[in-house]
């Protein structure tokens, strides 16, 4: 039997990958990376065993990785380019080690201009494990939790799009996505993982509906929005517009729209 190991488990992407790998393959040995004391209480539930290693304790990655045919490193949190690739490297070390067989990374949209990422998708071009990268598309879900929570104060939902549109993938079809990729690996292979194209108004329409009151959207600087403003910037310059059509090979669907994450964040 194939023997997974997923890092970032307790975190959402880690968890919902987790998930979706015990979907597809519901009889799998699945190990999940956990920092010392994070709780792993509904991840021991699921079935995973849990092995506790941290990104800075490269020894704690050669033990976890010790017998695992194919593993998920989701990336680091850590915003510091040079400490997150020092971490990821880490963990590509420790895995090229213990002679994993084939390991999936999940990148971002836009890596290229991402220090930590980009040092990361070299390393691993340069190495001998195979590999498959993700570049993942901003998720959907705080955009459209924002959204909600702004039109149920104020009935009003704001942006600093000036009309572009946006396209961002749901956590849940990225999970999916690198599940997929853990069942049946595609090694050599970089994917760009985006979802549907949405706008504001769109938004705006779909909580009026859900809620059965009017809400409109209002156009704004960035500096009113704090750090999504300078999310906002992004899609108004048009980048970050991949297809979605690695996506939904992937997952064998179409991805979730915008309205369709705000159905599950609505309740
Ligand atoms: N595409 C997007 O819109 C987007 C948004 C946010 C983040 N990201 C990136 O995608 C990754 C996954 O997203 P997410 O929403 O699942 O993030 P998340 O919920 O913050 O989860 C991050 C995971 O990384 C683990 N972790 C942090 N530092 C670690 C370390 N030193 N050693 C081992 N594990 C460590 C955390 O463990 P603990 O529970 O112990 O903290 C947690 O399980 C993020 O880490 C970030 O790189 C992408």
């Amino acid at each position: 039997m194939t023997t997974y190991l997923i890092t970032g488990a307790t975190g959402t992407l880690g968890h919902l990958a987790t998930q979706a790998l015990r979907a597809l393959e519901p009889t799998a040995d699945i190990t999940v990376l956990a920092r010392p004391g994070a709780d792993t209480d509904r991840l021991r539930e699921s079935g995973a065993a849990v092995r506790r290693g941290d990104y800075d304790d490269p020894p704690s990655l050669r033990a976890a990785c010790a017998g695992i045919e194919r593993a998920l490193l989701v990336s680091s949190p850590v915003l510091d380019p040079t400490v997150r690739a020092r971490q990821h490297l880490a963990f590509l070390d420790a895995a090229a080690a213990a002679g994993v067989a084939h390991l999936t990374y999940t990148s971002a949209l836009g890596a290229e201009h991402d220090p930590g990422h980009h040092r990361t998708e070299q390393a691993l071009a340069q190495g001998s494990t195979s590999h498959t990268i993700l570049r993942n598309g901003l998720y959907t879900e705080p955009f459209v939790e924002r959204a909600w929570q702004e039109a149920l104060t104020t009935g009003v939902v704001r942006s600093a799009t000036q009309g572009h549109a946006l396209r961002t993938a749901s956590v849940h079809d990225l999970a999916r996505a690198a599940a997929h990729t853990l069942a049946t690996p595609l090694p050599g292979a970089t994917l760009e993982l985006n979802g549907p194209e949405w706008t504001y108004d769109d938004l705006a329409d779909a909580i009026t509906t859900r809620l059965g009151r009017p809400v409109r959207h209002e156009s704004v600087d960035d500096a009113q929005l704090g750090p999504f403003g300078a999310v906002h910037a992004l899609f108004r310059a048009g980048l970050l517009a991949q297809s979605p059509a690695d996506l939904t090979r992937l997952i064998g669907q179409a991805p979730r729209t915008a309205a369709e994450v705000l159905a599950v964040v609505a309740g």
